[in-house]
């Protein structure tokens, strides 16, 4: 698929039909943020708040994900962009098939390929074994550091699972700062 501009890439989501989530959406939930962001964070899929709202993160995971960016300056509003690797959500927040992220991954590159990022952020598992490696773990390799096509690449904990189980958080909050570093490195304007 040739790249498309950020409107008719927004538009060809909003009617997509490509996989069989397009059935139960309320919402396709395209992503958010400055379009010149230098730094993009990908999730998994939108759950339900999300597919109400038309927003990715916007339940507790997402209040938890705005209140430790802000540690470090960051937030959607400013200067950071936010998608998930499917657009539309999985019925009863299960992971999403291959087969979906497939039909899907074509939006994300494309919004990639627009952002140019400095830095991808992967939140959770999934979107790490999609865009880091298929073997990724994330227990054990979160918050190290990949460079792929250029572009440093990360993965955190998901915030729900932050959520399931607090005791991980000063582990999130050592890869947190250990972003604030790569960020004063390879960033031009995100401060
Ligand atoms: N979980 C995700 O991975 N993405 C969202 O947008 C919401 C919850």
């Amino acid at each position: 698929m040739a790249t498309l501009n950020w409107q008719e890439l927004e538009q060809a989501c909003m009617s997509c039909r490509n996989c069989a989530l397009c059935e139960e959406r309320t919402n396709v939930v395209f992503g958010v943020g400055p379009r010149d962001a230098e730094v993009m964070f990908i999730g998994e899929g939108p759950g339900e708040n999300e597919d109400l709202q038309g927003e990715p993160f916007v339940g507790r995971g997402g209040k938890l994900l705005d209140e430790m960016l802000e540690i470090i300056d960051l937030s959607r509003e400013k200067n950071i962009y936010i998608a998930n690797m499917v657009k539309c959500r999985p019925p009863k927040n299960r992971d999403p098939l291959n087969t979906e992220q497939d039909a899907c991954i074509g939006y994300l590159r494309n919004q990639v390929a627009l952002l140019r990022p400095k830095i991808i952020v992967c939140l959770g598992r999934i979107a790490a074994m999609r865009i880091i490696k298929p073997d990724f773990k994330i227990s054990q390799e979160h918050g190290q550091w990949f460079e792929k096509n250029g572009v440093w690449t990360t993965a955190f904990f998901h915030p729900a699972a932050l959520l399931r189980d607090p005791r991980r958080k000063p582990e999130a909050f050592a890869d947190l700062k250990a972003l604030q570093t790569k960020i004063q490195q390879v960033c031009d304007h995100t401060y």
